[in-house]
């Protein structure tokens, strides 16, 4: 048995070449870096989806995952056991307010007529990101009654996560950080107590499955806004360098990239500018 936090765990240890094949495994497939103090984290996630799948050992799961039979569907049940989902609405306020304060009045200063604003949640877990984006897009657009398509894709690797998000259904624990004016406007109340968000928002948002290492194979048109908010520390310095090159490539120019507020870019991407604004971290895309 390996102590686990000063818990026993009835999971088996993996020895070095074990968790080096495991790693390097993961982070070429998602980006993932695991170092080796999240070792016993690693063996507990494997070894509970190996005990429910009846499996014993790793070598043996390690097979399976990559078997032509069930690997694949096996591999995306894994990762979405081994990635972080945690996420709230309105999770980060000085970024919101950037968006409504900045954002939102240069986008439209730059083009009087704008017709449509698109936003990408990149690394969107179950939705919460996105679909407060969309509502303080929409507060402002009527705000200031302006006649503007608004499209949000949220998109992360989770299959699962991504299922919760389209639903759109959230309980009251999750909703406990939507301002009261907001929640009465864009969710509405069930029966059981679950608050599930309107239509006329819902139709605005939609969310895809990608791999923010892989975004060669995602067809998005250049956005005007991305959010990646506390994503890139999952990553290590190389892979954080290329996701943002990536993010940059699909970001029009003109556009804004915002980023969680730690989340410090060690060389700023050449066509990036850093916009000051208090508690946050976001880059504007020079023209
Ligand atoms: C901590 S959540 C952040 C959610 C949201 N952006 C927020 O700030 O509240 C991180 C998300 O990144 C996703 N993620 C991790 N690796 C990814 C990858 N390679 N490609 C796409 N999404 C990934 C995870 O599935 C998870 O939902």
């Amino acid at each position: 048995m390996a102590v686990l936090n000063g818990t026993l765990s009835c999971f088996k240890q993996m020895d070095d070449i074990q968790f080096n094949h495991w790693t390097s495994l993961l982070e070429k497939r998602t980006g993932m870096y695991l170092p080796i103090e999240r070792r016993s984290f690693l063996e507990t996630s494997l070894g509970l989806r190996m005990k429910e799948i009846g499996i014993e050992d790793f070598s043996t799961y390690y097979q399976h995952l990559h078997s032509e039979k069930n690997g694949k569907r096996e591999w995306l049940t894994l990762v979405d056991r081994l990635t972080v989902h945690e996420t709230r609405f309105f999770r980060h306020q000085p970024s919101l307010d950037f968006l409504e304060k900045e954002i939102l009045p240069r986008l439209f200063k730059s083009e009087l007529n704008r017709k449509k604003i698109q936003i990408w949640s990149a690394g969107c877990s179950t939705g919460e990101e996105a679909y407060t984006l969309s509502m303080v897009v929409n507060q402002f657009l009527q705000k200031f009654q302006r006649q503007c398509y608004l499209a949000v894709t949220g998109m992360d690797i989770s299959i699962p996560a991504l299922v919760t998000a389209r639903k759109g259904v959230y309980d009251q624990y999750k909703v406990r950080h939507v301002p009261e004016k907001y929640l009465e406007h864009y969710f509405i109340k069930q029966d059981n107590n679950r608050y599930q968000i309107i239509e006329q928002l819902k139709k605005r948002v939609c969310f895809v499955p990608f791999n923010i290492i892989d975004m060669k194979k995602t067809l998005l048109e250049p956005m005007d806004i991305i959010f990646c908010q506390n994503v890139l520390i999952y990553f290590n310095r190389e892979r954080r360098k290329q996701i943002i090159n990536q993010l940059v490539q699909r970001l029009k120019p003109g556009g804004f990239l915002v980023l969680g507020a730690g989340e410090s870019l060690n060389n700023p991407h050449p066509e990036l500018e850093k916009i000051k604004f208090p508690n946050s971290l976001a880059f504007f895309k020079k023209n």
